[in-house]
């Protein structure tokens, strides 16, 4: 049952009941509809009492039911909504904990709300590319005020009920209940049970004194925020119409509107994008074969190896979270050096305002330090973060594998070695892991969860619950060279430099994939993190694969000493501590002379050759991964993407907007780039899944 009935002293107590939030699907919208006919109808009943069982009154729609025809089957929320205004009893919304969407769209349909202190009050539509679809942008403003309203329906951010119950002339919460949230519900509801005419948000008057200059305002503001995402100019433009038409009288223009909105906005590639990130993330903590109730191992401490850049930002994560961290070096002075960064990180938050004094201390105080492996033996969680040698790492955990207690999870941050071959050092390989953590890794979302042969399942399950609670987006990666993605962007990057021998400048190769979205071009990005580190890889990929081909413009580079920003000067120019890339007259002078050696006469490359060169490159190698089961689906190649490489989120990550080509045209293309002389014709070679899936007009994502 998803919805329950019951009648105490004269009011019928609705409660919605479809765990984990009260999602709105279909059942429990037939039993609220139900439960209010019933109410109505019984003579013994003089109001009604909507409330939610467990830790939400509703988080709106339920997303299970998303794309199927069970979202729209009557009675939808719209009648829903409808049967409120029409109630001829009063029927009064209890919330506590989230009332969010549809969830608070149906409580603003209600006569009457009262509140539990601390529920999140939010219409997060536009987060997904959405304008609210069940009245949201029309019934809130008329109960907080148009720029409250405006404010939190374009953010999608929430806000606490008491917050919004302190605004003065606020019509959203009548109480706020402190204690038995239902009693002081149903006490309400007795106190009101008959007071006529029963109030309703529609009927109430909207106005802003300076409507035009305002609604121009806040609709040049979101555009400059967020350009490539068109909702959150429609949200202005619904709540406009919602002060319109409280002009005219006609409430349900306004809601034509903002459905017509809606619907319009649901088929733009930039919504389907969202939705597709939206769900991409929530399937990215699933393994295949790894049960969602797979019981995980308690992480109560954690030990860090070497406090060097990635050590430092892995201790703040879980220090954040409030877990307890002791950090490990070889000698004091690489410890103190540890530690007084991580102290200057946390000072800078509390400058800027971003951290309480006293709750930097008390992150602080959960972290020790030592240099005796002993001092590790009682942590739950391990994770290494020293040189990336073999020979290193392989003393680390071969002492590790003496030291640590039976269970404890032994995890690796390599970024590049055989995660099979760390964990064959150990005489517990199936408590060893990944966990491939982006720089700066206090900052950073992406976590690539690296399961190795022998990995155990409640290892897996066990980081994956971590990294939750660390609050990152993990991506389980199979063994392979630079796992998902640092395997992709070397493609990305030798493409690249093709680019460069043919005719572009590194600023017009950056200028165009950031036009597209990306955060950061290629060149940009290279010297940003150092270009000697992807320097050292071609090294050892010019022994290991002899007949790839490289562009030889980044080796000229470093053996210029332009190792990038840390050098003051790269694929660009650097004024001193500055980060602004100027474009260097050197460089472009030996990408010219590089190309003169070769014999290529230069040619005008355009934009959306450059983009779909260095995207596709990024797509044929994921196809690889995907075949190669080195990620299970398409939409975590998506994620890794979205969260560790800047790709930009409103084309939904590289195999999302690879679909919206659609593949077939993905391949066409790519035929077309294999016969550039300048290019690598294997290079181009489509992989045999896309191949495979454009012959047969399918897509990545299903
Ligand atoms: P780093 O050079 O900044 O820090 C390494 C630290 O480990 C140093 O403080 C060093 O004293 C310490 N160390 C070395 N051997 C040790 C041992 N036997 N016992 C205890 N401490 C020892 O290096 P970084 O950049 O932090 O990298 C560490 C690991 O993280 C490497 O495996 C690297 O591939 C990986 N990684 C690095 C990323 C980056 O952007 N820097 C990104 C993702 C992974």
């Amino acid at each position: 049952m998803s919805a329950s009935y019951e009648v105490r002293d004269g009011v019928a107590v609705i409660t919605l009941n479809n765990p984990p939030v009260n999602g709105l699907g279909y059942e429990t919208r037939r039993g609220i509809a139900d439960g209010v006919d019933r109410a109505l109808a019984d003579p013994a009943v003089k109001a009604v009492v909507l409330t939610g069982a467990g830790r939400a009154f509703s988080g709106g729609a339920d997303i299970r039911e998303f794309g199927s025809p069970k979202a729209i089957q009557e009675p939808n929320l719209l009648s829903l909504l409808k049967q409120m205004d029409n109630a001829t009893k009063p029927v009064v919304a209890a919330v506590h904990g989230t009332v969010m969407g549809g969830g608070l769209e149906l409580a603003l349909s209600c006569h009457y709300r009262v509140a539990a202190p601390g529920t999140n009050v939010a219409l997060p539509e536009v987060k997904i590319g959405l304008v609210p679809g069940a009245g949201g942008t029309q019934r809130l403003p008329r109960v907080v005020g148009v720029e409250t309203a405006l404010n939190m329906i374009v953010k999608g951010d929430p806000v606490k009920s008491e917050v919004l119950a302190g605004l003065p002339g606020q019509q959203l919460f009548q109480k706020i209940v402190d204690g038995d949230l239902l009693a002081g519900a149903i006490a309400f509801a007795q106190e009101i049970a008959d007071a006529r005419p029963l109030p309703r948000v529609r009927d109430l008057p909207l106005t802003h004194p300076n409507a035009d200059a305002f609604f121009q305002f806040a609709r040049n503001t979101v555009k400059a925020m967020a350009p490539q995402f068109p909702a959150p100019a429609r949200c202005v433009d619904c709540v406009e119409q919602a002060v319109a038409n409280a002009r005219s009288g006609s409430f349900d223009a306004g809601m034509t509107y903002e459905r017509e909105a809606f619907m319009a906005l649901m088929m733009t590639p930039e919504c389907k994008a969202l939705r597709h990130a939206f769900f991409a993330e929530r399937a990215a903590s699933k393994i295949p074969d790894v049960a969602d109730d797979t019981p995980v191992r308690a992480i109560q401490t954690v030990g860090v190896i070497g406090a060097g850049t990635m050590g430092g930002g892995i201790t703040m994560n879980f220090l954040n979270a409030g877990i307890p961290v002791t950090i490990l070096e070889m000698k004091q002075e690489a410890l103190d050096r540890g530690i007084a960064t991580i102290r200057k990180n946390y000072e800078s938050q509390v400058k800027k305002g971003k951290l309480k004094q006293d709750k930097y201390e008390q992150r602080m105080a959960l972290l020790s330090t030592t240099l005796d492996y002993a001092g590790l033996k009682d942590a739950d969680l391990i994770i290494e973060a020293v040189f990336e040698e073999m020979g290193v790492k392989e003393k680390v955990f071969r002492t590790l594998d003496e030291v640590a207690k039976s269970g404890a999870i032994l995890a690796s941050n390599t970024s590049t070695l055989d995660v099979n071959q760390i964990a064959s050092f150990t005489k517990r390989p199936q408590d060893v892991v990944g966990m491939h953590f982006f720089s700066p890794a206090n900052v950073m979302k992406l976590l690539e969860v690296v399961r190795g042969e022998k990995t155990a399942k409640d290892v897996l399950a066990t980081v994956m619950g971590i990294a939750k609670v660390i609050r990152k987006t993990a991506v389980v990666s199979g063994v392979c060279d630079g796992f998902i993605g640092n395997r992709m962007i070397e493609q990305y990057s030798r493409q690249a430099g093709f680019l460069l021998e043919e005719g572009c400048t590194p600023e017009q190769v950056d200028k165009a994939i950031e036009k597209f979205g990306f955060a950061m071009g290629p060149f940009r990005m290279g010297d940003l993190a150092g270009n000697d580190i992807g320097w050292a890889i071609r090294k050892r990929r010019y022994v290991e694969k002899p007949n790839m081909r490289y562009s030889k413009t980044a080796d000229l580079l470093c053996e210029m000493g332009r190792y990038g920003q840390k050098t003051g000067a790269g694929w660009y120019d650097y004024a001193p501590g500055q980060r602004k890339p100027i474009p260097s007259p050197v460089v472009v002078e030996m990408i010219g002379q590089h190309r003169k050696d070769l014999g290529i006469t230069p040619r005008k490359i355009s934009a959306d050759e450059i983009v779909h060169r260095l995207v596709f490159s990024l797509v044929n190698e994921a196809a690889k991964i995907l075949e190669e089961g080195i990620a299970s689906k398409a939409s975590d190649i998506d994620m890794v993407y979205l969260t560790g490489y800047g790709f930009p989120l409103f084309r939904g990550g590289p195999m999302c907007y690879a679909d919206t080509v659609g593949l077939f045209n993905v391949v066409q293309q790519m035929k077309r780039f294999a016969q550039n002389p300048h290019d690598d014709a294997s290079f181009w070679q489509p992989a045999p899944l896309l191949a495979k899936l454009a012959a047969e007009g399918k897509s990545f994502n299903p």
